[in-house]
């Protein structure tokens, strides 16, 4: 139930933390470590490529698993869009194991990857919110999110909780495998959930935003380098599927090479500098599109932040920035929606779980 709140999505974005406090719960072993089932370590372990599948927001959780897994556990991952990987699949290693990911675990599109990865005699796992789903029942393994019924269709407390999860999976393989983590991951989930808190009790702030830059705008660019890219196409993401805005997100360095020619007087550009390597050149892409007359709104992280950031997020460790840059997003896009008299729960041509190829 929904109870006070006027929408499902902004109920669940403010469930994010304690979600995240429930997955530390869950996957704690009762020394206090984090603990995932043996056999799924072991296929972690036992594999020399994990290939990803997913569609739209999993898809994007995907992309920063990619990254959890590649640093912490050493591990080579790909990361496929469900619906291409049919026609378009790539040469696989000689032990690839599959990650699903997937909220509903009813997906089509992964499903029909999963049956062909299955009579092909690869080992897959699936990890989604929903015990006993499709793509549950038909994987060797399942990781469950725990992060209760998602109703809104805009995805977004599934979101958080994939990539808490995924997180977990990278570091308890890290430690199977030798690596030691150089952060206390437990530790960390803790302080983003505290985070997660203290970005809801900004609502204010979010619908201010929202009113300054996607008022009456036609579309929005979301930029970023590095994870901040992967989160920015989130971003963009929900902004067009609740809002109707023409979104897109962009990797910071690739806007010379054709996006630029978009920007206009007033255009907003949403940046997003979470990442000390590049924050000096994703600053750099501002610049550029605010000499072509773009409107920016700029969303960084404490200690790496410059005067005039639009809003500066609390400070978390550099790999699991996602968890929290993506809830501004998330905010800014519900009251983009809201303003706009948009159907926030239920948009135009969606459904919650795409069970069509
Ligand atoms: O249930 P799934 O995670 O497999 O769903 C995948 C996509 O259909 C889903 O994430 C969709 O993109 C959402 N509407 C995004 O908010």
């Amino acid at each position: 139930e929904k109870g006070t709140y006027a929408h499902y999505m902004l109920k669940e974005i403010d469930e994010q933390p304690l979600v995240t406090r429930k997955i530390i719960q869950e996957y704690r072993a009762e020394d206090g470590s984090l603990h995932v089932d043996e056999e799924i370590v072991a296929a972690m372990k036992e594999s020399d490529r994990v290939y990803i599948v997913a569609a739209g927001t999993s898809y994007h959780a995907g992309l920063v698993g990619k990254q959890l897994i590649e640093k912490m556990a050493k591990i080579p991952v790909e990361v496929h869009i469900a619906s291409e990987f049919g026609y378009n699949m790539p040469l696989l290693s000689e032990k690839p194991l599959f990650i699903f990911i997937s909220q509903s675990g009813e997906t089509a599109d992964s499903r029909a990857v999963l049956v062909n990865v299955k009579a092909m005699g690869y080992k897959a796992l699936t990890v989604t919110n929903v015990p006993g789903s499709t793509l549950s029942r038909e994987a060797d393994y399942t990781l469950l999110l725990h992060a209760g019924p998602e109703i809104a269709v805009a995805s977004t407390k599934a979101y958080t909780a994939q990539i808490a999860v995924l997180s977990i999976l990278a570091a308890v393989t890290a430690e199977a495998r030798g690596f030691a983590l150089e952060f206390d991951l437990t530790k960390e989930l803790g302080i983003i959930a505290n985070a997660m808190e203290a970005l809801c009790d900004e609502k204010d702030e979010f619908e201010q935003i929202a009113r300054d830059f996607l008022a009456d705008t036609r579309n929005a660019f979301f930029i970023g380098r590095g994870i901040d890219y992967y989160v920015g196409l989130e971003g963009s993401l929900k902004l067009k599927e609740i809002s109707y805005i023409q979104a897109e997100g962009f990797a910071g360095g690739e806007l010379k090479h054709g996006t630029i020619a978009l920007i206009e007087d007033g255009t907003p550009i949403i940046a997003l500098a979470t990442q000390e390597s590049v924050n000096l050149s994703i600053r750099g892409n501002v610049k550029e599109v605010v000499a072509r007359g773009a409107n920016p709104c700029i969303i960084s992280m404490k200690g790496l932040e410059m005067n005039g950031d639009t809003f500066v997020i609390p400070e978390v460790h550099e790999l699991l920035t996602p968890l929290i840059s993506v809830v501004p997003l998330q905010l800014i896009s519900y009251y983009a929606a809201l303003h706009r008299g948009c159907d926030v729960d239920k948009p135009r041509n969606l459904a919650k779980s795409v069970t069509v190829e």
